[in-house]
């Protein structure tokens, strides 16, 4: 559904992302791999129109949303749930959904909180609560519920373990494989190899701003000297 190929991406002189390719199949995990700096962020934000890229292919579906801006590529099907989650903390949880469903109707959008609230129950426990205020494996199914409001046949999410308590990341991981069993194409930022493994089907390797390995999960198990070598020590942490 989503192929990614030969994306360049820059900060004006940096040229951070040179060469990232990867594809994203309906109810299927795509795991990027990649350590600190390789141009995750930088190539998901890209493909979610929240910065332009230089060149290369995008398309959903075999219709191109390379350069298209955000709200565009959202009403293609396609959402990012952001590196550091970017909840609205002084808005309530509620509002913060609501925020994600602009794109819909209001009634339509209701309807949707409600599949999201039945997703995350945690979510309709605190829907009046200030997300500031809860824990960050709660503002992690806040920040998944926010782009499900959306209805994405896509999601790129970006390293939603990060800073997460050991239960909390078993926890998310499932919420991850559950997004995936319904349908939806999922794109998952990890940096650490053993946990992206486990869930993926396909795995890319993006070093230094290129992708330098494509396989499936199977293929990066028997391989994973070779993917460990091309990660570096990021991806020895917790092997
Ligand atoms: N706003 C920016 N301006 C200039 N350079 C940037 C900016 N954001 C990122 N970069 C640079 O682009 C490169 C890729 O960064 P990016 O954040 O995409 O990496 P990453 O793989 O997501 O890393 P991490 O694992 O730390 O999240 C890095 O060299 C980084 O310093
Ligand atoms: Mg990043």
């Amino acid at each position: 559904m989503l192929e990614v190929k030969d994306l360049h991406v820059s900060y004006g002189p940096v040229h951070a992302v040179h060469g990232v390719s990867f594809a994203a199949r309906e109810g299927e995990v795509t795991v990027v791999l990649g350590a600190n700096g390789a141009g995750k962020s930088t190539s998901m934000r890209a493909v979610a129109g929240f910065h332009k890229p230089d060149s290369g292919t995008i398309e959903l579906d075999g219709r191109s949303t390379f350069g298209l801006p955000a709200h565009k590529v959202v009403r293609r099907g396609m959402a990012l749930v952001p590196e550091g989650r970017k909840i609205f903390a002084p808005l309530t949880v509620e509002e913060n959904l609501r925020v994600g469903g602009y794109t819909a109707s209001r009634s339509k959008a209701d309807k949707t909180m409600q599949d999201v609230y039945a997703t995350f129950p945690i979510l309709h426990d605190r829907q009046h609560s200030q997300a500031g205020l809860l824990s960050g494996g709660e503002q992690q199914m806040l920040a998944f519920g926010r782009a499900l409001m959306s209805q994405p046949r896509l999601m790129l999410m970006d390293e939603p373990s990060m800073g997460l308590a050991p239960t909390m990341i078993d926890t998310v991981m499932s919420s991850v494989k559950a997004m995936a069993e319904r349908g939806i194409g999922v794109v998952m930022v990890e940096q650490n190899a053993d946990a992206g493994l486990e869930l993926a089907d396909t795995v890319v390797v993006v070093t230094r701003g290129e992708t330098v390995w494509t396989g499936t999960a199977a293929q990066a198990r028997e391989d994973k000297t070779i993917v460990h070598a091309m990660l570096g020590e990021a991806a020895l942490d917790g092997a």
